[in-house]
């Protein structure tokens, strides 16, 4: 059986996120879509749990997911999960420097290979990081993330924060 293990921070997932994720689940067998803690972010948005729910929530119409939420080396997730790749989603050129540096530290460390899906053009611009500034001043972000995400989204800043 195939697996294929997509990590992320997820903080929050979106639809470029979503997109991978519906792709990756057409090759392998079963998808683990991990929800890490990134030790070079500062302070999150959405805790680990929070994410884990909006995820498998956002993802319920796919049979052959799970997902995990951690704190903790990619590594180990990969060989507790037994993947046969981690999978990550390239939206263009700037993203490929550091993925690149993690995909060779990985393989590295542990031996797991790294696939790069490249994501569609209609979401190559979506970035956690922005949505979670356009929501906190009140922005719409309904047309970029999942409906349990904008739920969460508006719960957070039912007004914006302006
Ligand atoms: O969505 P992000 O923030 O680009 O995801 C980065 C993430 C969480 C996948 C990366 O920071 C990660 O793998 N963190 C776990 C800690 C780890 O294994 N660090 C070494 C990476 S080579």
């Amino acid at each position: 059986m195939t697996v294929g293990l997509i990590p992320g921070s997820f903080d929050p997932f979106h639809n470029g996120h979503l997109e991978i994720v519906e792709r990756a689940a057409q090759i392998f067998d079963e998808i683990v879509v991990a929800a890490i803690r990134n030790p070079q972010k500062s302070e999150a948005l959405f805790d680990l749990d929070e994410r884990r729910d909006m995820i498998a929530e956002s993802l319920s119409h796919l049979e052959n997911i799970r997902i995990v939420s951690i704190a903790g080396l990619l590594v180990n997730v990969a060989r507790d999960v037994n993947a046969t790749a981690i999978v990550k989603g390239l939206r263009a050129i700037s993203d490929f420097e550091s993925e690149m540096q993690m995909a060779q530290m990985n393989r590295s460390l542990s031996g797991v290979e790294t696939l790069f899906l490249p994501s569609s053009s209609h979401y190559s611009f979506i970035a956690s990081r922005l949505l979670r500034e356009v929501a906190r001043y009140g922005g719409d972000v309904t047309a970029f993330v999942p409906g349990p995400v904008a739920k969460r989204l508006y719960d957070k800043f039912p007004e914006g924060t302006s």
